[in-house]
Parts: C-alpha cells; structure tokens; sequence
C-alpha cells in the first residue's frame, strides 16, 4: 500500500515546509507516515522506507548485523541523553515493552528475557540444562559458532558429546528434512540443537515439526533463531520449543547489543541462570535477565524497532525480503559459472542467499563487491568458502542489478 493522497495533504497541513515533498530527512511525527504494508513490488513505498537508513553504500550483510532505521537510531541516543541529566533520568515501561515484544515473537507471558545476543542466549540455554558426561547434544555440520561453541564448552568441562551430521541442504520437502534428524537420533539423545535458520546457506529448517516430535521422546530442544524474527513472521508458541534464542540486532534493525531468550513457562524455574545476580533465585523469567548493571537505551532501542516493524507489516517485510531473495536467487542463476547453495525450493530459501563462482573465491568476490561499497558476508567456516548476500527492505531491485552486474564479470 502506498501513502495515500488525503495522508500527504495531512502532513502538508502539518509540516507547510515539507510540501514540496523535499524529504530526505524527516521530523519525526512526519516518519509516521511510512508506508503500512506494502505490497512486494510496490517500489514507491520500498523507496520511502530504504529513506529511513543511514547507511552509505549498499548493506547486504544484514545475516552479521542489521541497520537501525532513524526511529530506533532517534529513541536510543534520546534515552542515552536523557541518562546522562542523572537526574531527569526517563524511565521505561517494562511491562508494556515485554507485551509488545511477545506479541511480535508470539511468545507466552512473562517468558522472553532480554539479553546481549544469540550467543548469550544459546550459553544461558546450554548451561542452564543439567547435563552429564556421555549425554548427547545432536546439531548441524552448519553451525554458527554463536549456537555451536556453548557445546563445545560443556564437551570440554563437563564430557558431553557434541555430535553434528549434515543435513540434506538442497530439500525437495519437509519430511525429507524431519527423517535426516530423526535417523541420527540415539538413545542418549538428550538435546537437538537446531538452527531456525542455517546462517551458511540460509536455509529454513522445520523446527515446530522436529520440535513435536522431540518432545515426545522427552527429549529437549534448544533453537538458535538468530535470523527469524524481523525477516520471518515468527510464533514462539506454535514452534512450542523449550528455548529460543534470537538477535534483534539483526533482521530486527535494533540497536547491537540486543538479545532474546524464550523459555518455554514450564522449563523456567527449572533452568539454572548463568549469572549468579540479584534476581538468580526468583522463579520466573528475571532469573535469567538480571545481571547486573546494563545499558537501558538499547531496551528503548529495540521497543523502537519493534514498532518500526510493526507499522510497514511483518508480512510485508517477510514477503518483501524473500520476493527480493528470490530475485536475486533467480538472477544468478543465469551466470555460467555461478553454483548456488542455497536451496533450489524457494519455500525452504529465506532472504540470504549463498553461492560459489567457479574459477575463484569468496574472498576475491567479497573484495571486489567492497570496491564498489558492498558489504557482504563470505563464509569461510568449516572450508565451505560461499558468499553470502542478505536482502533486508533497505535493498532495491537495482540494487540487485547492479550487484549482480558486478559479479557477472568477476575475474577468473
Ligand atoms: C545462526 C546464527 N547463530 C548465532 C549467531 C550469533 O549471533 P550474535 O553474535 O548476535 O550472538 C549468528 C550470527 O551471525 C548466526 O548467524
């Protein structure tokens, strides 16, 4: 949907200085203005909404960090102002943060705790179980070490095995996907360790799925959804997992340094906090949040992030971001000497999309993109060496064109 002519009339009446339609950079009542569900193609609103960045050059690496949009950018240097009067200090209302937060992760009451980041919150996770020496933690050959080393660590200290395979990467269906973790199962299978969303290739796993059948064999599921939640619509309930864990400072676009965790409300007050501090005995979600002094803004940071995404759609974006994917999905596969990674199944694709060009690397493309300002992402781990472009609403069809213009004439 576009801004329609009675809104532009209204803002005209509001802000005579602006009607001439000169708006790079908008007060921020005018920002309310941004376009509410968009349809994919409709590059008027795209347009508008890539406005609210600032970023210079072209950002395809939203997989590594997003970029907050002015809105978040003006709430968390507001509120770090604020901070610094010490007295005049603004406060934040906690209870209404947390309601629209589980509204937009569909998470039950009172069980998401606000941390750093998906490594702090798979850690919180992994430490939290009481696991033994010869229990298994079963996972993926395309971990990122954000959801991997916190095994590696119980390995280590505690003799737990940390036992990968490598799914099927190019699926025709879901129970394709669900058979290949199920076969791998063993009896001393305590945990999947299962990313939503495989950061290498981008490639969706089906979680909700794997989840039901786990719990029925009691055994527990921890799910690193680094990536989801700004780029997928996401539902913590229906996906039923016992831990979730996600980065706002990704697809989000809030400030970094914002992490979640989702507990399921039965596993709470049965999961030891990492951090012995004030709140570790209480027997509900603070157990997990307090530790100790911590930056507030970024709290008012991600409030404002997640009503940004509520006023252009979740749908919006998830359709947006994934028709763009597709795009440029489809585009490279015209180049000869380029083999996609990425699934060929567009419903088990996201919005990164990863790739190989024969005859050189990842990282003579990633040098050859940044000359030209593109930041990108090369995935060098386990020797996989693909490149990896991510296609958040700050990221235009030509801007594709012209990235995929560059790589067509990549130098062998
Ligand atoms: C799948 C996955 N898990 C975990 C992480 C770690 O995220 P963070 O650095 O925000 O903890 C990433 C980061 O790229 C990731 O892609």
């Amino acid at each position: 949907m576009t801004v329609s002519r009675r809104d532009l009339l209204r803002f005209a009446a509001a802000f005579p200085a602006f009607s001439g339609l000169a708006r790079a950079r908008l007060p921020a009542r005018a920002r309310d203005l941004l376009p509410a569900n968009p349809a994919p193609d409709d590059e008027v609103a795209w347009e508008r909404i890539k406005r609210e960045f600032v970023i210079d050059g072209l950002h395809l690496n939203t997989g590594t960090i997003g970029a907050c949009p002015l809105s978040v950018l003006d709430a968390t240097i507001q509120h770090l102002r604020a901070f610094e009067r010490i007295i005049g200090q603004e406060g934040i209302d906690y209870p209404a943060f947390k309601r629209e937060l589980e509204v937009f992760v569909g998470a039950w009451p009172g069980s998401i705790a606000v941390l750093r980041n998906t490594t702090e919150a798979m850690n919180n996770a992994a430490a939290g179980l009481d696991l033994h020496a010869g229990d298994e933690v079963l996972s993926t050959t395309h971990e990122h070490i954000g959801g991997r080393c916190c095994w590696e660590l119980l390995a280590r200290r505690r003799g737990i095995i940390y036992r990968t395979f490598t799914p099927p990467l190019d699926p025709d269906s879901t129970d394709e996907l669900v058979a290949a973790w199920q076969a791998q199962v063993t009896p001393r299978t305590r945990v999947l360790s299962i990313s939503h969303v495989l950061f290498s290739t981008g490639m969706l796993q089906p979680v909700a799925e794997l989840v039901r059948w786990a719990r029925a064999r009691n055994i527990i599921t921890v799910i690193d959804g680094a990536h989801p939640p700004g780029m997928l619509v996401t539902n913590a309930q229906a996906i039923d997992a016992d831990y979730y864990a996600t980065s706002p400072h990704k697809w989000l676009l809030a400030p970094p340094g914002t992490g979640l965790l989702i507990v399921r409300p039965d596993r709470i007050a049965t999961t030891w906090p990492l951090i012995g501090s004030g709140d570790w005995a209480a027997e509900d979600i603070r157990r997990f949040e307090d530790v100790g002094t911590s930056n507030g803004s970024l709290v008012v940071g991600l409030r404002a992030a997640v009503a940004f995404h509520n006023s252009i759609g979740r749908e919006a974006i998830e359709l947006r971001t994934r028709s763009l994917a597709t795009r440029l999905y489809d585009a490279l596969a015209e180049i000869p000497r380029v083999q996609l990674v990425s699934p060929r199944n567009a419903a088990f694709r996201t919005a990164m999309v990863s790739f190989r060009i024969a005859g050189t690397t990842a990282e003579k493309l990633q040098a050859l993109l940044g000359a030209a300002r593109i930041r990108t992402r090369r995935i060098a781990e386990f020797g996989y060496e693909y490149l990896r472009l991510s296609t958040h609403i700050y990221v235009l069809p030509r801007d594709l064109d012209r990235t995929v213009a560059l790589l067509r004439g990549a130098p062998s």
